[in-house]
């Protein structure tokens, strides 16, 4: 694997550093930066000289002459360094400022890096933590329900981590949270068992099928709910039939869990995400193990009872109105709610799972129930130190307007119209780019195009905030946009088709590089860099930002360095080397947020 040039920037600079001031700088940050003056910079060297309390400028040079021995440097005559043994990929050093490193490169050590990506797999990338099981909780749907922007979030930030994480040599357990328990399930199967029309004429049918009945279903149960009290007395004698294992009750509810999967499975698939069947955990998967939580909490004083209900409080978590708010284990009446589940998920998932990290892909406004529920779990001991519980949040989708995403007629949005929206609005942006496409190579374009973009969107915002869903700008061919980024990658696969019969992508590393062409490469340098923070912070943003960028430098470099025209053909193949790896990491990186990058658009 490529260890990183910044990388091994750093150990040469810090072997430097320990020769010239002994033990106190072995363990010492070097602090390698980007630069404008050069390649890049250490920063490392003022709080080393501040804590030895010695001249910066003076250890600044000393550095400098052991990093590239004095004859390499004129004008720093032997400023009396030792000589130490380094990578050898640093050209040139100047001290600047108080005792800044300029630090330039061999060009022949950026072409070295590119040849060793170039020729991996990983691009050169290793995984950093082989060994180590994640369990992430997203996407989460309701049986019965249709879904929403929100479980729009949770299933592309989920997806798009689970790509992250896997290539970045974890082992991913997907959970996908169903909300199939709850008493509305009483109300439901009541009005099946009365009204067996309600179901869909034909057995096979499409998940759209299926979520309309069910919708209908919802609405039709809830109005008579509401409006006869006959019928609201017999759906409450339904839950406990339910919940009593009733099989009548328990086929009826099984009937609409499988509906639902059938609507979900075609959501997931136009999505092209990899939840599968096997992932869906629903909440009733919980249900044998809620009564012995309820009263491990309760014997070992972690919960009490009051007014009933049992409960368990926190220091400093107050509503408005200055009284504690508790999570609600248990209510009073003897049922179970969301909580008690979320703690019998966490036992599961650390005992059966063996779970090292466990992710929760959900809505910022969850934020306090998730800081109850970790926290009674570590007081609990389900949850023990060793293992990692991270809400990742996000914030909300909002209409054009800025207020919460609805339809024109204040719904909340069907997720298929959204998606279909999508698709439809990318073929515009296909056929400005290719008017020659028949009607069907379009649409299908279009499709790879529109769901590319509903995903970048919402990927390319920084996670917790809110983010405007604006379907003229997601689709639009400049911009941060995956549009933008897909179309660059496959012009990058129509260059490489044009190049001379015989001309293969190698690197010549004796060549002397252009600026365009160094600027490329070391932002290619870069990916392993920027996928380790996207992993150790949950963040898919940083890996769109990189890519909007290694887009616009390819740009820059594709402007001043002609490729199928180049100078000569060792030239030419030089560049061709460099054309391919920017395509295969613009293609990685798509990937892993869950986008499809085709060769040919
Ligand atoms: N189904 C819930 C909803 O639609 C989200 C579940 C989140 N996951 C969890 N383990 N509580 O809001």
């Amino acid at each position: 694997m490529a260890k990183a040039l910044s990388e091994i920037l750093a150990e040469d600079v810090r072997a430097a550093l320990t020769a010239v001031l002994g033990d106190a700088a072995r363990d010492a940050d070097p602090l390698i930066r980007p630069s404008d003056h050069a390649d890049f910079q250490a920063n490392g060297v003022l709080p080393l000289a501040k804590a030895v309390k010695g001249n910066p400028r003076e250890l600044a040079i000393r550095v400098a002459a052991a990093l590239v021995p004095a004859a390499a440097q004129p004008g720093s005559a032997d400023a009396g360094s030792p000589a130490v043994s380094t990578s050898g990929v640093i050209a040139a050093v100047e001290v600047a400022g108080p005792g800044f490193l300029n630090l330039t490169l061999a060009d022949a050590a950026l072409a070295g890096q590119v040849a060793e990506r170039l020729g991996d797999a990983r691009l050169g990338v290793s995984p950093s933590t082989i060994g180590q099981t994640t369990v992430i909780d997203y996407s989460q749907p309701n049986i019965a329900k249709e879904m929403h922007v929100g479980h729009l979030r949770s299933t592309v930030i989920g997806d798009a981590l689970v790509r992250l994480l896997e290539f970045d040599g974890r082992t991913v357990v997907r959970q996908n949270h169903l909300g199939d328990w709850g008493t509305q399930f009483g109300m439901l199967i009541q009005y099946l068992v009365e009204h067996p029309e309600a179901r869909p004429a034909q057995a096979e049918h499409s998940g759209e099928v299926a979520i309309s009945w069910l919708t209908a279903l919802y609405r039709d149960a809830r109005a008579e709910f509401e409006a006869d009290g006959g019928f609201a007395d017999r759906a409450r004698k339904r839950v406990v039939t339910l919940q009593g294992g009733d099989e009548e009750s328990l086929a009826a509810w099984e009937e609409m869990v499988a509906e639902s999967k059938r609507y979900f499975e075609d959501v997931y698939g136009r999505l092209d995400v990899r939840l599968v069947d096997a992932d869906a955990v629903g909440e009733s998967f919980y249900n044998p193990y809620l009564a012995d939580i309820a009263a491990d909490l309760e014997q070992r004083g972690i919960a009490v009872r009051s007014d009933g209900a049992l409960c368990v409080f926190f220091d400093g978590v107050k509503g408005p109105d200055g009284e504690p708010v508790p999570l609600i284990v248990q209510k009073s009446d003897g049922g179970f709610g969301y909580a008690a589940t979320d703690l019998a998920a966490i036992r599961h998932r650390v005992g059966t799972l063996k779970a090292d990290q466990i992710l929760y892909v959900v809505d910022s406004r969850q934020a306090l129930h998730f800081r109850m529920v970790f926290e009674t779990a570590r007081r609990a001991g389900y949850l023990p130190d060793g293992v990692e519980a991270v809400h990742v949040q996000f914030g909300s989708v909002l209409g054009t307007d800025g207020k919460p995403f609805k339809t024109r007629a204040g719904q909340t949005v069907r997720l298929i119209e959204l998606l279909d929206g999508a698709v439809d609005h990318a073929v515009a942006t296909v056929a400005e780019k290719n008017p020659d496409l028949d009607a069907e190579q379009a649409r299908a374009e279009a499709r790879v195009v529109g769901i590319g973009a509903v995903k970048y969107a919402d990927l390319s915002t920084s996670r917790t905030k809110d983010y405007i869903f604006d379907l003229d700008r997601m689709v639009s061919l400049t911009g941060n946009t995956s549009v933008y980024l897909q179309y660059a990658h496959a012009r990058i696969h129509s260059i490489l088709r044009k190049l001379p019969v015989g001309t293969e992508p190698r690197v010549h590393a004796d060549l002397a590089l252009e600026p365009a062409e160094r600027r490329l490469a070391l932002q290619l340098d870069e990916l392993g860099a920027t996928l380790a923070t996207v992993v150790a912070e949950f963040e898919p943003h940083r890996l769109t930002t990189y890519l909007y960028s290694l887009a616009q430098t390819f740009s820059d470099f594709y402007e001043n360095c002609p490729v199928v025209k180049a100078p000569s053909a060792e030239v030419r193949e030089n560049r061709a080397a460099l054309v391919r790896l920017t395509g295969d990491t613009l293609k990685l990186g798509l990937e892993l947020l869950g986008i499809s990058a085709p060769d040919q658009l």
